[in-house]
């Protein structure tokens, strides 16, 4: 079973500030650091090193976009389905305050300019039973669920950053949602927490799986058959950035690895645990080693 992630590529330029820039306030940081990131591009790096193969799409600019190749082909994936167009790549401003939360401000660049072309060219390389990851950073959404859908690939779609976008995908498609209740409050059009957003989700989308993720108090999983429940693992916090991308990646590459629900739960927890005591969002993703023999 192959993992495609047609998803976003992006520079993650991180300011250190005391606290976030407020309206009208212009505040000095007390650094900067380069990373690699976008959702995309963080999911693919936490699912192949989780053990899953994964193929990387999307689209780069020419001139800056090495360092944005090189990070995935270093977690083993693959990247020739990435296109390197005229202009430049995707980025994002992030702000991390103190206690390691952030503020993301995104710039599209080419991850907007993907083609129903290029869509269909990747698609063929996939078949049924293939898993394709999105997330809602780049454009032709729709077009990619209908196409992947009609060759009986299984979408997981990470609905974030939520946006009116989603709403015009065919969300009945999905067989695995990975969000939060804000997300879910959105798609279902009605705000509620925890069992009942979960219980909102699964009326909605029968034949869909969801996980439910809940900030401090861990994650839900349900399927209107079975569910679970997972806690957080408490770690010191450096950097918040990516721990959403790297649940993501380790749930369904431990699904694919052969893990039931609860294990592959339990095992997402704890790579976003460690990607949250590191700094940056590519390159705090740890390999499956590293979750396997940690002390959490
Ligand atoms: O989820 C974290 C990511 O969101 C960052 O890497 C940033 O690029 C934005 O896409």
């Amino acid at each position: 079973m192959k993992v495609l992630n047609f998803g976003s590529l992006n520079i993650d330029y991180v300011y250190q500030v005391p606290h976030f820039v407020r309206a009208g306030e212009t505040l000095s940081s007390f650094g900067r650091e380069t990373f690699c990131g976008g959702k995309g591009t963080n999911q693919s790096i936490a699912a192949s090193k989780g053990g899953a193969q994964v193929w990387h799409a999307g689209a780069v600019g020419k001139d800056d976009s090495q360092m944005l190749i090189d990070a995935l082909e270093e977690a083993g994936v693959h990247t020739e389905f990435v296109m390197r167009l005229e202009g430049s790549s995707g980025h994002a401003i992030i702000q991390k305050n103190p206690d390691g939360q952030n503020c993301i401000l995104l710039y599209g660049g080419a991850n907007q300019e993907i083609t129903k072309e290029h869509v269909d060219q990747v698609l063929a390389h996939f078949d049924q039973g293939d898993f394709l990851i999105l997330q809602n950073e780049i454009n032709q959404m729709p077009y990619i669920m209908e196409q992947a859908h009609k060759r009986g690939m299984q979408i997981v779609l990470n609905p974030s950053p939520m946006n009116e976008k989603i709403l015009e995908c065919p969300l009945e498609y999905v067989d695995y949602f990975m969000l939060n209740e804000v997300e879910g409050a959105d798609i279902c059009g009605k705000e509620a927490s925890g069992e009942e957003m979960l219980k909102q989700l699964l009326e909605k989308f029968p034949g869909s799986k969801v996980v439910l993720t809940l900030g401090e108090q861990g994650s839900l999983y349900g399927d209107g058959r079975e569910s679970y429940q997972q806690g957080i693992f408490k770690v010191k916090v450096a950097d918040t950035t990516a721990a959403g991308d790297t649940f993501t990646g380790f749930f369904i590459s431990s699904l694919i690895r052969g893990c039931g629900v609860k294990e592959a739960l339990e095992t997402a927890a704890k790579a976003s645990a460690i990607a949250v005591s590191r700094n940056g969002a590519g390159p705090s993703i740890p390999t499956l080693k590293e979750v396997q023999e940690c002390s959490l």
